[in-house]
């Protein structure tokens, strides 16, 4: 059963431009959260939850960690919080990226924006199941990039900016020729990219994680559907996904 949590913030910081990083303290979330999965949190004076991804977990001191970009008013609203306080959310929510099947296989990470931050998660799962990671991160600008140490603490990392201040300039997909074989791969970004990388890499087993649109977050408003590639009808990103199969869904 879902039910409401309370989560106090143990830390909060801004870690790039407009980027703030919150360390949340939750048994049942830390406890139970995996790779690719969100909380739907409820801030005060809002009708409409946010749903953001979890970046890391800490089971061991039962903390998960967020990352968000402050562009609307609830972020906005979000980013003030302090040391100490508490945020009420759902979650763990959504079904998570899939890699019980990538033993002694090479995965590579395409992340974008605030699409990076759920790939950190999976990053360190897999490392943990003896999966070699390869990442590419696009970021707007220089000033926009984080996690790359974290990133390079996995494997090999590669950043693009699309204005060349930092790394590589151009798209991620500009970047994926430079990556030695591969044998599946997961991406999260805005849509525009998931479908670049989607139509790149059409002939490699892939997973698309989509979370921009968002109603209730638990299946029952239909705000957040996205078609099938086969036509036979839409899913819910909220309850089928965020994560998909990339031959399963037309972005
Ligand atoms: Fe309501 Fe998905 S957000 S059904």
């Amino acid at each position: 059963m879902i039910k409401q949590e309370k989560l106090l913030i143990t830390s909060s910081n801004l870690i790039a431009k407009d980027t703030v990083e919150l360390i949340l303290k939750n048994n049942h979330i830390s406890q139970n959260a995996k790779p690719g999965q969100f909380i739907h949190i409820q801030l005060d004076g809002f009708t409409l939850r946010r749903p953001i991804s979890i970046a890391d977990v800490d089971q061991e001191h039962g903390k998960i960690t967020i990352l968000f970009k402050t562009f609307g008013n609830g972020t906005k609203k979000l980013a003030t919080y302090q040391t100490g306080q508490t945020i009420n959310a759902l979650g763990p929510l959504g079904n998570g990226f899939v890699y019980s099947d990538v033993k002694d296989k090479k995965a590579l990470l395409i992340g974008g924006g605030i699409g990076v931050p759920p790939l950190y998660h999976l990053g360190k799962r897999l490392v943990e199941s003896n999966i070699e990671v390869i990442s590419i991160l696009g970021y707007q600008t220089a000033e926009s990039v984080f996690y790359e140490a974290e990133f390079k603490s996995l494997g090999d990392t590669y950043v693009v900016t699309d204005d060349g201040t930092y790394g590589y300039q151009g798209k991620v997909t500009d970047v994926i020729p430079e990556v030695d074989q591969f044998d599946i791969y997961y991406t999260c970004g805005p849509t525009p990219m998931l479908r670049a990388v989607q139509e790149k890499l059409e002939n490699v087993n892939g997973y698309v994680s989509l979370e921009e649109r968002m109603g209730c977050g638990v299946g029952a408003c239909f705000a957040c559907v996205v078609a099938t590639k086969d036509d036979t009808g839409y899913k819910k990103i909220c309850q089928d996904g965020p994560v998909f199969n990339a031959k399963e869904v037309r972005l």
